[in-house]
C-alpha cells in the first residue's frame, strides 16, 4: 500500500494511472476545442470537459495528501539534477490543482448553474461576476497548455530514463518496484 524507497505503492499507482487517464480526456477535449470549436462532436466529447475536470482536481488534492503521507518513504529526488525534477512533480500537481480551479471560479461567476456529475455546484444567476469570468478566460485555458506540455516533457523522460539510460523508472510505477 505504502511507497517506498524503489517505486510506489498500490495507492499511488491507482491515483497515477487514473489521473493520467482523465488528463488524456482533458488533452483531447481542450485540443478538439481548440481547433474545432462549435462542432457537433465538440459538444458531444467536451460536455464531459467540465465534471472530468473536476474529477481530476479531487483526485490531485487526495494526491497530494498521500504523496505528502508518503514524503519521506518515496524514491529520493534530492540531489543535484534530481531536484529540478522534484521541482517539476510539485508544479504539476500545482497546476492540477489550479487549472480546474480558476475554471471553477470562472463557473461560480457565469450565468449559468454548474452540476458537476449531476450535482448542483452553482445556481444560475442574474448578472455575471466580471472579474471571475474575465480572470477564467484569461488563464485557465493558458495554463492548460502549460501543464499538457510538462506531462508531455514528464513523459519522454520516463522512456528516456528506461530505455535510453537503462534505469527502470517507468517500473517504480508500473510494477511498483525497480528489481527484475
Ligand atoms: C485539470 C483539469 C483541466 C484541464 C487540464 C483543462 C484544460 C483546458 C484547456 C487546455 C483548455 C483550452 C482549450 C482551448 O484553448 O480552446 C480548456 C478550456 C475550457 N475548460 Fe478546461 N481544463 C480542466 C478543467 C476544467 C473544469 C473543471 C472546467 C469547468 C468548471 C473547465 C471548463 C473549461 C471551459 C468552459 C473551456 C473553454 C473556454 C476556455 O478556453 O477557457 N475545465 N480547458
Amino acid at each position: 500500500m505504502m511507497d517506498h524507497a524503489y517505486g510506489y505503492g498500490l495507492v499511488s499507482r491507482f491515483f497515477h494511472w487514473a489521473m493520467a487517464l482523465l488528463a488524456l480526456y482533458q488533452v483531447f477535449t481542450a485540443t478538439l476545442h481548440y481547433f474545432l470549436d462549435d462542432t457537433a462532436i465538440t459538444d458531444f466529447f467536451f460536455s464531459w470537459h467540465f465534471s472530468n475536470g473536476v474529477l481530476l482536481l479531487c483526485l490531485a488534492v487526495l494526491r497530494g495528501a498521500w504523496g505528502l503521507i508518503n514524503l519521506s518513504r518515496r524514491p529520493a529526488h534530492d540531489q543535484g539534477i534530481h531536484r529540478l525534477v522534484a521541482v517539476g512533480h510539485v508544479v504539476m500537481y500545482a497546476l492540477l490543482i489550479a487549472i480546474p480551479t480558476i475554471a471553477l471560479v470562472r463557473a461560480y461567476g457565469s450565468e449559468h448553474a454548474f452540476s458537476p456529475f449531476g450535482i448542483d455546484l452553482f445556481a444560475a444567476r442574474d448578472a455575471k461576476i466580471e472579474w471571475m469570468t474575465n480572470f477564467g478566460n484569461e488563464w485557465h485555458g493558458f495554463f492548460g497548455w502549460i501543464l499538457f506540455a510538462l506531462i508531455a516533457g514528464h513523459i519522454v523522460m520516463a522512456f528516456v530514463h528506461s530505455y535510453v539510460w537503462k534505469q527502470p523508472m517507468i517500473a517504480r510505477m508500473t510494477r511498483g518496484h525497480e528489481q527484475p
